[in-house]
């Protein structure tokens, strides 16, 4: 049976917790945090919705209360103030993670862990790192929810389901990501295509402000709200449907390269192919020239980062 155990249960734990009991996809949700009596109240209060969703065991637990849980999500951690970049983040959110992975070491073996603590590529990596997993067992976020954000961009631009718009960030789930303009099709016809029969007259101009609201959505949000859940919370569900339902479906997380896209021994997004035993494949699509520049960009801000931890 489905148990999922989510460490950090603050803005993101939280409303994650609440999405994956309405999903109705795990039979129990374990909620830990060093904050624990928060995490009680979270718990009690997720139980008083029982009538109305369906049923799952939810409690507030310790470490060990990760034995048998089939995936362990990572939330923990701090997160950005208005105007901090994810990467400022790394030197704190390394400790708690593998403080984090000491403690939950005994109980994980045969673990799927989804880190989401930014920033959050080099937080697969530290979790990989100190876990000892498979490769496959250990992914993160990643641009998931980029991808999910360029999507509604270019559904609101075209004036389509976002559901029938099918595009991908990838590289760093932050400043350094790429959007793939090459891949993106509406319906399976591609961009180029589908603009000539539209009334909106698209230029690279309309590309490049697309690609700043996908780029800065998190700082808007978190200027105006604080902090980001809700898209996220979703984004991390789809991935946890994908792994829990052993869907094979293809999203872009964050995943240890071992030769894709020409790079090694770091982690980034780029499609894979999900399904119960994590990371099936690292799929390998084709790149624009500048879109293959971009990446390499992008791995070596990643590379720095995971260099200034001392790996
Ligand atoms: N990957 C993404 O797309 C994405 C999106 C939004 C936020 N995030 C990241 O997720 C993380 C959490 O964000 P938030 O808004 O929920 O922050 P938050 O401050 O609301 O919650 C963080 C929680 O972690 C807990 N915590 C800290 N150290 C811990 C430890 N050692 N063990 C257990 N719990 C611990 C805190 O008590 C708190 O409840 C941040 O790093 C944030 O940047 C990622």
């Amino acid at each position: 049976m489905p148990k999922v155990a989510i460490i950090g249960v603050g803005d993101v734990g939280a409303t994650l917790a609440y999405t994956l009991q309405l999903s109705g996809l795990a039979t129990e949700i374990v909620l830990i945090d060093v904050d624990k009596e928060r995490t009680s109240g979270h718990a009690l209060d997720m139980n008083h919705g029982l009538f109305f969703t369906p049923p799952v065991k939810i409690y507030a637990g310790d470490y060990s209360d990760c034995q048998g849980a089939k995936i362990i999500v990572i939330a923990a951690g701090s997160r950005q103030k208005p105007g901090e970049t994810r990467l400022e983040l790394v030197q704190r959110n390394a400790g708690i993670c593998n403080s984090i992975i000491n403690q939950v070491a005994p109980y994980i073996k045969k673990a799927i862990l989804l880190v989401t603590t930014n920033p959050v590529d080099v937080m697969t990596y530290v979790v990989l790192k100190s876990s000892g997993l498979k490769s496959g067992q250990v992914l993160g976020s990643g641009t998931v929810l980029d991808s999910a954000r360029f999507r509604y961009s270019l559904s609101q631009r075209c004036g389509v389901d976002a559901r029938n718009v099918h595009a991908y960030a990838i590289g760093e789930h932050g400043d350094s990501e790429v959007l793939l303009w090459s891949l993106v099709n509406i319906s399976g016809i591609p961009l180029e295509s589908f603009c000539k029969g539209c009334r909106h007259k698209c230029t690279l101009e309309t590309h490049s402000q697309i690609e700043e609201a996908v780029k800065k959505s998190a700082y808007h949000i978190i200027e105006a709200k604080g902090f980001t859940n809700y898209g996220v919370s979703l984004a991390i569900s789809r991935i946890l449907r994908a792994l829990l339902r052993d869907e094979h479906s293809v999203l872009t997380v964050s995943t240890l390269l071992n030769g894709e896209y020409g790079f090694q021994d770091l982690c980034l997004s780029v499609p894979c192919m999900i399904s119960t035993n994590g990371i099936e494949r690292v799929i390998e699509a084709s790149l624009f020239a500048g879109e293959s520049a971009a990446l390499q960009k992008s791995t070596d801000v990643l590379r720095s980062v995971i260099k200034s931890l001392g790996y």
